[in-house]
């Protein structure tokens, strides 16, 4: 049943219109004043606000303005008399639904209240879907309605609360940092650490003794006893990143601590033990990295026990139109400011869709961050978007470079071989995979190789 907040401060009035929308089917509140009013407010669901204009201590323009300020979608009707219209155009203007003259007769009344209702319940009702199209399209913090990303999700809440070790895949700023916080953070450890380290980041000897820790006098320079990353993470999640670029010797290492659970530090002679759960991500196709000899077969299996991987951004473009609404409303929300950005206009919509995003999700993120500091008007425009960006889309066949004599068989030829140069060099020489990247059949790719004579390896 629709809910109707009468507010008057006679005494009579309200009786008799409590009678008459009750009649209609309406449940009704009374307030004699705008402060009870708000009370009311304040612990019902109401759908409609009827006011008198004329109340002493807070009139009907200064509720209006309260419950503008609480709830921007109630509607609200103001009752005026002869001698306050004035002040009827003002409410309008400051958000009031519409307003009605007394004195009036009960089907004008009727009418009034039942469109101001229906329009408010149509506004609830976007109002849940919005939500519930956000509970939806995301897990936790992250963004996306394109089937692999739902899958993925679905992966997440499968094994975040077990301790299964898991290999992250995909391309840099594809996400796997996030999705390896978010497995964390959904399991039985997330009182305790999320220790990341970074595989590349430094020399191996430091790496070690990054990972294990090191005993006092290990090497020149070590003059304090040191614990590991393994050990700060203890109870918690040890996440290693970029896992395709650890040595062979630490391979071993890190073998020995996922079989057995234990280890030492640098220079030490005692055994630690620790209960971690391991996460791994990389940029590379570690398969490939195994099958090249890079990568030990062993660990390999020991690490993949659930594999994720992520897409690159340009595979489900349906997911651009969220990101970059999520992006706005972050940006928005860190700075609190008076940002009056509400999206992207559709010109730049469309670069984002022709673009490549070869920085995937964190290079859009970076992208918008950008063009809301630039963003004069409400709309992201092309011109606030970076240069690189838009000559990347424009000009990346470099057009006005072909001489206008070039001829239009070697010149497709010359094109066409180079995208599959680049094609091989992504997939490194996984033809399957450039085959499906240029959308040809792996055939089709494997007889233009030959025509082209390309280097290819011994790969299939
Ligand atoms: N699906 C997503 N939804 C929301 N934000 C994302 C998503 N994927 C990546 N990001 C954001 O992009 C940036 C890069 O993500 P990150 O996890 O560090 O990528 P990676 O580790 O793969 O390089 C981060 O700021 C992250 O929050
Ligand atoms: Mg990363």
């Amino acid at each position: 049943m629709e809910t109707v907040l009468i507010v008057d401060d006679e005494k009579n009035y309200p009786l008799i219109l409590s009678a008459i929308l009750e009649e209609e089917g309406f449940e009704t509140f009374t307030a004699n004043s705008g402060h009870k009013a708000l009370e009311i407010l304040e612990n019902t669901d109401i759908d409609l606000v009827l006011t008198d204009m004329k109340m002493p201590s807070m009139d009907g323009i200064q509720l209006l303005e309260r419950i503008k300020e609480k709830d921007q979608d109630l509607p609200v009707i103001m009752m005026t008399a002869h001698g306050t219209v004035d002040k009827a155009v003002e409410a309008m203007q400051k958000g009031a639904y519409s307003y009605i003259l007394k004195p009036f007769d009960n089907d004008q009344l009727i009418v009034y209240v039942n469109k101001a209702v229906g329009m408010s319940r149509v506004v609830k009702e976007n109002r849940q879907l919005r939500n519930d199209v956000k509970l939806q399209y995301s897990f936790g913090n992250i963004i996306g309605k394109s089937k692999v990303m739902q899958d993925i999700f679905e992966t997440i809440r499968k094994v975040a609360p077990a301790t299964t070790t898991v290999l992250i895949e995909g391309e840099s700023g594809t996400g796997k940092e996030l999705v390896a916080k978010s497995l964390h953070f959904n399991s039985l450890r997330r009182d305790k650490p999320f220790v990341a380290v970074n595989c590349s980041a430094l020399a191996e000897n430091l790496l070690e003794s990054e990972l294990f820790g090191h005993e006092r006098g290990a090497f020149t320079g070590a003059v304090a006893m040191k614990k590991g990353r393994f050990e700060l993470a203890d109870g918690g999640t040890l996440f290693l990143d970029e896992i395709g670029e650890l040595s062979q010797n630490l391979q071993v290492k890190l073998l020995r601590v996922l079989q057995e659970k234990v280890f030492e530090r640098v220079g030490g002679i005692k055994q630690i033990s620790v209960d971690i759960r391991i996460i791994a991500a990389t940029n590379k196709r570690l398969k490939n990295e195994m099958l090249l000899g890079r990568f030990r077969e062993d660990l390999y299996y020991r690490l993949n026990v659930v594999h994720i991987v992520l897409p690159i951004l340009r595979e489900r473009k349906e997911d651009l139109r969220l990101l970059v609404d999520h992006f706005i409303s972050k940006y928005k929300d860190e700075r609190k400011s008076d940002i009056s950005i509400m999206g992207i206009d559709s010109e730049a919509e469309r670069l984002f869709y022709d673009y490549a995003w070869p920085g995937n999700v964190r290079e859009l993120e970076n992208v918008i961050e950008r063009a809301m500091v630039l963003c004069q008007g409400n709309k992201i425009k092309i011109s606030d978007l970076p240069n690189e960006f838009k000559n990347n889309v424009y000009n990346s066949l470099h057009f006005e470079g072909i001489p206008a004599d070039a001829k239009l068989d070697e010149t497709l030829a010359m094109i066409e071989k180079k995208m599959i140069e680049r094609a091989l060099k992504l997939t490194e020489n996984v033809q399957s995979q450039a085959a499906e990247l240029l959308g040809i059949g792996k055939s089709g790719l494997n007889w233009k190789i030959k025509k082209f004579k390309l280097d290819i390896g011994s790969k299939t």
